[in-house]
C-alpha cells in the first residue's frame, strides 16, 4: 500500500521509485532527490491531502521572554510565526499522522520500518497518572540535548516542544493529537504540558531506547558538534 500520510513522511529510494509522477511533482523541493544523510531531514510542507480535507497541521511561533507559567502559549505581540521549512531547516521533522487508528494504522507502520524505529511505548503526562509528576514537568522543562533523535508523536491531549533556532532563540512549537515530531540528536530543547494539563504521546526509538538528557551547556558531545555542523550546512 502506498502511504504518503501527511507530510513530511520520510520516503524510501525504493518507495520514491514506485511514485507516480505527479505525486513527485507536488512533492515540497529535494523530496524527489535522493535522500541526505541524518540529520538533514527531508522536506516538509502540508501535502495535497492535508490541504484538501482541512486537516490542521502544527503550528510553531517565536516565543516571547516572559518567565510567566510555562504552559502558557508565550507568543510575542504580534506573533512571528515559524514554517515547517524553518524548523526542517533545524532538523525537525513533522508529519501528522490518524492517532484514532494508531494501533493499525499503515503510515505508522511503515515510518518504524523505513526508520528502523523497533522500540515504542506510550507515556501519560497527567497529575493523576504520571509517578513524580511535578518533578518529572520541571526536568522535561530543563533546557537539554540528547545523543539520539528524541520522537515523539501525540496520541491524545496536547503540549509544547519548544527548541532553539540558530540564532538561540526560542520556538514553540504546539503538539497535538496526530502530531509525530523528530527532534535531531544535539538540538537544545525542552517540553512542556500546555493550559490542558495532558498529553499521550508514543515514544519512539531505534533499538534500546536510552532516555539520558545532559542539561545544557552540553556542547562537547559530538552529537552537539555534528548537529553544529548540519546547522552550518543549512544556513550556507
Ligand atoms: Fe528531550
Amino acid at each position: 500500500m502506498l502511504c504518503l500520510c501527511f507530510q513530511g513522511l520520510k520516503l524510501s529510494r525504493k518507495r520514491k521509485k514506485t511514485l507516480p509522477r505527479e505525486l513527485l511533482a507536488e512533492l515540497p523541493p529535494g523530496r524527489a532527490g535522493p535522500r541526505r544523510s541524518r540529520p538533514a531531514q527531508p522536506g516538509l510542507g502540508e501535502a495535497p491531502a492535508a490541504k484538501k480535507n482541512k486537516i490542521k497541521m502544527v503550528e510553531a511561533w517565536y516565543m516571547d521572554e516572559s518567565q510567566e507559567d510555562q504552559r502558557a502559549p508565550h507568543r510575542l505581540q504580534p506573533n512571528r510565526a515559524v514554517s515547517l521549512e524553518q524548523l526542517r531547516r533545524l532538523g525537525v521533522t513533522y508529519r501528522k499522522l490518524d492517532a484514532d487508528n494508531y494501533e493499525t494504522d499503515p503510515c505508522l507502520k511503515e515510518i518504524r520500518k523505513a526508520e528502523n524505529y523497533s522500540w515504542m511505548d506510550i507515556i501519560t503526562i497527567h497529575k493523576d497518572k504520571l509517578p513524580n509528576y511535578e518533578e518529572k514537568i520541571k526536568t522535561f522543562y530543563e533546557e537539554h540535548l540528547h545523543l539520539d533523535d528524541e520522537i515523539r508523536y501525540i496520541l491524545d491531549g496536547s503540549g509544547y516542544f519548544d527548541v532553539r533556532d540558530k540564532d538561540d532563540k526560542w520556538i514553540r512549537i504546539s503538539m497535538e493529537k496526530g502530531d509525530m515530531i523528530t527532534l535531531p540528536a544535539g538540538i537544545y530543547h525542552r517540553f512542556t504540558l500546555d493550559e490542558n494539563n495532558y498529553v499521550k504521546a508514543m515514544r519512539l526509538f531505534v533499538g534500546e531506547p536510552v532516555w539520558t538528557a545532559y542539561n545544557r551547556p552540553a556542547d562537547d558531545f559530538p552529537a552537539r558538534k555534528q548537529y553544529m555542523k548540519f546547522l552550518t550546512g543549512e544556513a550556507q
